[in-house]
């Protein structure tokens, strides 16, 4: 089981798209679950063509219910939680003080037992940008953080700031993944990043107009697609779990 969080720390970096799509190139060979942990703007509901369930993750860190009864398979061997978009259910987790949110983080370790016994191989975080709550207890919860960026220097020293001030204190594994490049940024990017990262991993996703284009089409799982996102990212899957098997 390996259990993966998709982060950043600005908003718009690319993480649902990035999560949903790294979700549906594992499930070509096990079955995957990836949850919805932005739960101030969730979104993973309109990417994926399935009904409103009865029960959302909102339910679950409630206590609730379990968290077999949130996920429903979208894909073949993709299983999807949804966080709830009624304004009433994001204003009551917006209100949330800290004693849930530590009830929450122990709901969130547990997701890891309950799905593995259900025969998961990977359970993929999508969250909330910056230091929400939700989202750092989801890296508590993960084995390795894939930290989301644009090759732009808010969010490069952002991040960096993000890793110092809370990545190192987690001693959480982090491979960084750069978004939405571009090609004439593919000479520069390399020294940027080791300057400022060190020799740690990367990974770098073109910007692409095709991406744009098969969206508005409503086609938001690209793994299949021949385009140099789709290449990047079924890499990227593989990364993951080589660098988790070398920790
Ligand atoms: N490599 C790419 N090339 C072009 N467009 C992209 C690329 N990656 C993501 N996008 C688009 O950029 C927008 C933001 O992506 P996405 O919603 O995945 O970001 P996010 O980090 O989840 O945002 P938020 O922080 O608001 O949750 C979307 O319209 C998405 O389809
Ligand atoms: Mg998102």
């Amino acid at each position: 089981m390996l259990v993966i969080t998709v982060h950043s720390y600005r908003g718009g970096t690319g993480k649902t798209l990035l999560a949903s799509n790294l979700a549906a190139s594992y499930a070509r060979k096990e079955k995957v679950c990836l949850l919805d942990y932005d739960l101030r703007a969730p979104s993973l509901h309109s990417l994926f063509d399935i009904e409103m369930p009865d029960w959302w993750i909102n339910d679950y860190l409630n206590g609730d219910c379990d968290i077999e009864e949130v996920i429903t398979e979208a894909l073949p061997n993709l299983y999807v939680g949804l966080a709830n978009p009624d304004a009433e259910a994001i204003r009551e987790m917006m209100g949330k003080g800290r004693s849930w949110e530590t009830q929450a983080l122990s709901k969130t370790i547990q997701i890891r037992d309950a799905l593995e016994q259900d025969g998961f191989g990977k359970i993929i975080f999508d969250t909330a940008p910056g230091l929400a709550y939700s989202s750092i207890n989801a890296v508590v919860g993960s084995d390795i953080v894939a930290l989301v960026m644009r090759m732009d220097a808010l969010d490069i020293l952002g991040t960096k700031e993000m890793v110092k001030g809370v990545y190192e204190l987690l001693e959480k594994p982090t491979h960084f993944v750069v978004n939405m490049v571009l090609p004439e940024q593919m000479e520069t990017h390399s020294a940027i990043l080791d300057s400022t990262f060190g020799s740690k991993t990367a990974a770098f996703l073109p910007c692409l107009c095709e991406v744009r284009a098969l969206l508005a089409r409503g086609n938001n799982i690209l793994i299949d697609e021949g385009l140099g996102y789709s290449d990047a990212l079924v890499g990227l899957a593989a990364d993951l779990e080589a660098a988790y098997q070398n920790l």
